[in-house]
């Protein structure tokens, strides 16, 4: 079992009615806010209303940022930043889901920074003073609640680049504001929370017992309570065990004792939604099981990995682990299938023409010849070359 640190600052309120503590986690820093959301969720689901009147019951002082889009881009980051400038803004509340909270995260650091605010995203290493970020989580999937991540795009150079901001002061992580989530984005979410897991379960370092029973408990209960969530949309138990898996699986803590794997199917991803525009979940369910093919492929000394997957995570067996290591690999693409995502590349009209120049992206100095099974370039386009 490795080292590890374990610093997460941010203070979680998880469950129903927990809004009662905005204003209190507010006031802490100031009455200036910039209320940051995205294309109009909020506003539907009544959300918008409840915060407006918990803010202007205490005199806050509300400058609005709307309009940010999934995959966020560096324009919402340049206005927020203008916004913050101009509005003497003491404290910054996102409310939404991983792209409005990621933006606010870029906007807290863009607040103080001097330059070029590409340049900000392509360093951006926790080095940066920020605003205090409080934010009400309203979908269970990037865990950017809980983490110190953000991810912006720059759509004129097709970059998406993920970097380290701040932590969230505040989460308000109440399951009910996820009722409303359609169900694409309750399947998109929860496969973002499963490779998040899957991130640091497949590890050459297996002997950290508790992260392994925490990555695989993750594993079943999003398996268990996405279709329920889908069936039933406003399932209370559904949605909180969704929200509380998100917020755990990419806090680091499902790696505790386990080796860095340098997380492939984010870096090929990542590619995807920043030349396609893509939802990263959606991105994320097409590539898992074609990279796990690839890898087991390519290395069998992996295979009692998968094994030990197909029985403690998808309830399988076999007397032969070549067959089963495969056997849970299919289990888990059928998973994905039935939960009503697109499981092919072509669904999205995405075609081979910019493979390999995404392939020379995702793995910038070859950083993936570190990874759980080391990739290179070609390994990645034949990856993309199996999910069309
Ligand atoms: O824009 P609005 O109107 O809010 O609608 C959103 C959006 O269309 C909608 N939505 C959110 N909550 C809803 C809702 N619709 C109805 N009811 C609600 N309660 O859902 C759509 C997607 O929202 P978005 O915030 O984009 O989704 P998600 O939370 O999946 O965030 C994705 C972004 O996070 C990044 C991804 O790359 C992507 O850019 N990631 C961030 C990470 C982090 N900070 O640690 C890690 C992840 O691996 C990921 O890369
Ligand atoms: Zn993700």
């Amino acid at each position: 079992m490795l080292n590890f640190i374990h610093n997460i600052p941010t203070k979680l309120y998880f469950g129903k009615g927990q809004i009662c503590h905005l204003a209190e986690s507010l006031m802490q820093y100031g009455k200036r806010v910039l209320l940051a959301y995205g294309g109009g969720s909020i506003k539907r689901m009544g959300l918008y209303d409840e915060v407006m009147e918990i803010l202007n019951g205490h005199d806050f002082i509300v400058t609005e940022l709307s309009g940010i889009a999934p995959n966020p881009r560096l324009s919402s980051v340049a206005e927020g930043q203008r916004l913050c400038r101009e509005n003497g803004i003491d404290v910054i509340l996102a409310v939404g889901g991983g792209s409005t909270i990621d933006c606010a995260k870029a906007i807290a650091a863009a607040a103080f920074y001097e330059g070029d605010l590409w340049e900000m995203v392509q360093n951006a290493q926790g080095q940066y003073k920020t605003l205090p970020v409080v934010d009400i989580l309203t979908l269970s999937a990037t865990g950017s609640e809980f983490d110190i991540f953000g991810v912006i795009s720059n759509p004129d150079t097709n970059e998406k680049l993920g970097g380290m901001y701040c932590h969230p002061a505040v989460s308000i992580c109440d399951p009910t504001y996820t009722f409303s989530v359609p169900a694409y984005q309750t399947a998109a979410g929860s496969a973002d929370i499963m490779s998040h897991t899957f991130e640091n379960y497949f590890s050459r370092e297996s002997d950290s017992d508790l992260s392994e029973g925490i990555c695989e408990s993750i594993l079943r209960s999003v398996m268990v309570n996405c279709p329920i969530a889908i069936r039933e949309p406003d399932n209370y138990a559904a949605r909180a065990n969704l929200m509380a898996c998100s917020s755990v699986a990419c806090a680091g803590i499902p790696a505790y004792g386990k080796e860095d794997t340098g997380w492939p199917c984010h870096a090929m991803e990542h590619e995807l939604s920043a030349y396609y525009d893509i939802t990263h979940g959606v991105g994320l369910a097409i590539l898992t099981p074609r990279w796990m093919r690839h890898i087991l492929k390519k290395d069998p000394s992996v295979t009692p990995r998968f094994v030990r997957f197909a029985r403690n995570v998808m309830g399988l067996d076999d007397d032969d682990d070549r067959i089963l290591a495969r056997a849970g690999i299919d289990a888990l693409e059928e998973y994905f299938k039935s939960t009503g995502i697109p499981m092919r590349l072509s669904e999205l009209d995405i075609g081979t023409e910019h493979f390999e120049q995404m392939a020379a992206h995702a793995n910038p100095d070859n950083f993936l010849s570190e990874a759980f099974v080391p990739l290179t370039n070609e390994d990645i386009v034949e990856i993309f070359r199996a999910c069309l």
